[in-house]
């Protein structure tokens, strides 16, 4: 990334019909590391190279339906936002905003917002819109494109999951934050002759666990790619045993399941959040299946959003700068409904409607795994690499 400059307009791109004067950025789903740093390569690069008026969509698309939640954004107001975890903007990962609930006569109605939002587009002056946001949003913004917006996108998720880049950036920061958790638990684990298990965000990808658990020297590595079994990770953790081993580190992805169509372990659905399943509780449940299996001490650790949270890595904010310059380029080529993307060293762009519905997942026999595997990580299957 460190070589990485965002690639000069080529020759054959479509011009804008008219001229750019005004631009606005909203930050949707769920927060990841590097958003702010975003909202400021967007702002300076718009204000600075092609003298444009920048604003903040507040809370997801929210100002775009209640034009008071905007934030005009100077190069003032975005100082110093770079080493800041979060978003200014606010987010808003409540699902689907075209509709809209109100209560008429006391029912609950939804009302379809799509009109509204494209007139307050026009209304509050804008040329383009600038998306920043996951598979969800990015779905959202090309609906908005097909309205008639100008949109761009910017891919982020800490899940790494999203189709056609190589990183996501707040994915490297996630993953920072869990290796730190999973060398903290190393040292209680030793002490008390523990099995640790450290339950990971990440949906049903697992990057998060994976990349963690190899930075983070677990013994055991699950993710929803490679369904489990348990009797192998009892084994791994009575050898480990045998070798005097007396304690083991487990990463679990909160996707992992069982083999033979083991469903995911979810939570309680929040009605409030989107409609995929709000994933977790799979640590738990395989610190009660491990006791019972190994006759150790178990305990789970669920990181939960503290994966989110935190300054962005220096990868993530240089990531995250890049893309943000890279979507102003974008709206002055008037190249819109297209996403920014990072393929090796070099940021480019793909169609936006490329990436919907489709996930990147890891591969079960790839480079990573099979190297893991020979450094005698578990993957709750049995491990080729390696003869016992
Ligand atoms: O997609 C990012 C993510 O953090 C997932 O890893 C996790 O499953 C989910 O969002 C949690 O969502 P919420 O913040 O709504 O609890």
């Amino acid at each position: 990334m460190s070589e990485q400059t965002p690639a000069e307009p080529t020759a054959e791109v479509k011009r804008p019909e008219r001229r750019i004067r005004r631009i606005a950025v909203s930050t949707s789903g769920g927060d990841a590391p590097g958003l702010n740093a975003v909202i400021r390569g967007v702002t300076k690069s718009a204000i600075q190279k092609y003298h444009w008026e920048v604003i903040g969509i507040l809370n997801g698309l929210e100002g775009l339906i209640d034009t008071s939640r905007i934030l005009p954004l100077t190069i003032e107001n975005v100082r110093g936002i770079l080493p800041k975890g979060g978003t200014i903007l606010g987010a808003d990962s409540s699902g689907y905003p075209f509709n809209r609930r109100v209560i008429r006569d006391g029912q609950a109605v939804d009302l379809d917002v799509r009109n509204l939002i494209k007139q307050n587009f026009h209304y509050l002056g804008l040329d383009a819109l600038v998306c920043i946001g996951g598979e969800g949003t990015m779905a959202i913004a090309h609906e908005l494109s097909q309205l008639g917006i100008p949109v761009v996108g910017v891919p982020k998720t800490i899940d790494n999951d999203l189709y056609g880049t190589d990183y996501t950036f707040g994915f490297r920061t996630a993953v920072q934050n869990a290796m730190e958790a999973c060398d903290r638990l190393h040292d209680t684990a030793a002490s008390h002759h523990r099995v640790m298990i450290l339950e990971l965000m990440g949906r049903y990808a697992g990057w998060i666990a994976l990349n963690t658990g190899i930075s983070g020297d677990a013994d055991v590595i699950l993710i929803p790619e490679i369904p489990f079994d348990l009797q192998e990770i009892n084994d791994a953790i009575i050898r480990r045993q045998r070798r005097g081993k007396d304690f083991s580190i487990i990463v679990v992805a909160e996707g992992a399941h069982q083999q033979g169509g083991g469903a995911h372990v979810a939570e309680s659905a929040d009605e409030r959040a989107s409609d995929m399943d709000r994933l977790g509780g799979i640590g738990n449940w395989l610190a009660r299946e491990l006791n019972k299996g190994t006759n150790m001490q178990c305990r789970a650790t669920i990181l939960g959003h503290i994966q989110r949270g935190g300054s962005p890595t220096a990868s993530d904010r240089q990531l995250a700068t890049f893309f943000g310059v890279h979507a102003t380029q974008l709206i002055h080529e008037g190249r819109f409904d297209r996403l920014t993307v990072l393929k090796g060293t070099e940021i480019s762009d793909i169609p936006m409607e490329d990436v919907i519905r489709q996930y990147k997942q890891v591969d079960p026999e790839g480079q990573m795994v099979r190297y893991a595997e020979r450094m005698g990580v578990c993957f709750g299957r049995p491990n080729h690499e390696i003869q016992y």
